[in-house]
């Protein structure tokens, strides 16, 4: 397991001085809505975000630390309040860290597709994670997620619309063009890309129904 690290404005923090799940509200404090990337890679969407949009708060999720240290570097030098990265993985940061129903909107660009058979539990998007990330959303919540992966984006798509309470629909392009560093990579290349923007109504994210069965096992 990659030790969870949190980094803040202010400051670097040990997970073990926080509670769990996380007090989001006192960490960063602001009455704004939380947004969530997960995998932000180097942060090029994370904190153009955070940056045109003050008055709503971000939430970073990266397993490598250099790129986790990277944005917060950049983050406050630009004297960004509305923040917070964790370096860690984030299935567990979503099992057992962070707080569930919480998020405006959970973005997720290019997440590594695992491709092995036996390797698709770590997915993000698998049927029995797939809960784990719906759960970051309040109701209203939108899920926004991309992947070059043909193969998987279409099993997203499929997990996604056996969701109840949750529109999908796709996208040929975002309205303000490529979001992250791999997105205009690979649109720069013709490389055909997979968007998908999800809706979430009221109340919560309910277990989906191949998830439910492995969970209840
Ligand atoms: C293919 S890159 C995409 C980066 C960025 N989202 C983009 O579109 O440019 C996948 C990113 O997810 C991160 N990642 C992979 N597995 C992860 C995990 N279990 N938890 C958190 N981040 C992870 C990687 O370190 C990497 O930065």
């Amino acid at each position: 397991m990659v030790p969870v690290h949190v980094a803040l404005p202010a400051g670097d923090r040990p997970l073990a001085s926080l509670p769990a799940p996380l007090p989001l509200d006192a960490l960063v404090p602001g009455a704004g809505p939380w947004e969530v990337e997960l995998g932000f890679g180097k942060g090029r969407y994370l904190l153009r975000r955070a940056t045109e949009a003050p008055e709503r708060r971000f939430l970073g999720v990266e397993v490598v630390a250099k790129f986790q240290q990277l944005f917060a570097a950049r983050a406050r030098r630009r004297g960004l309040a509305n923040w917070l990265a964790l370096r860690g993985e984030a299935l567990y940061l979503l099992a057992a860290v962070l707080p569930a129903g919480f998020a405006a909107a959970v973005h997720v660009y290019f997440p590594d597709p695992w491709p092995k058979e036996r390797h698709q539990k770590r997915r993000l998007f698998d049927p029995a994670t797939v809960d784990l990330v719906l759960g970051l959303l309040a109701p209203g919540g939108t899920l926004a997620f991309a992947t070059d992966f043909l193969e998987y984006g279409e099993r997203v798509a499929a997990i996604l619309a056996g969701v109840p309470g949750l529109t999908s629909r796709r996208l040929d392009a975002w309205p303000e063009g490529p979001r992250t560093n791999y997105e205009a990579k690979y649109a720069a290349e013709g490389r055909p890309i997979l968007r998908l923007e999800a809706t979430l109504a009221a109340p919560a994210a309910p277990l989906h129904p191949e998830g439910a069965a492995a969970v209840l096992a």
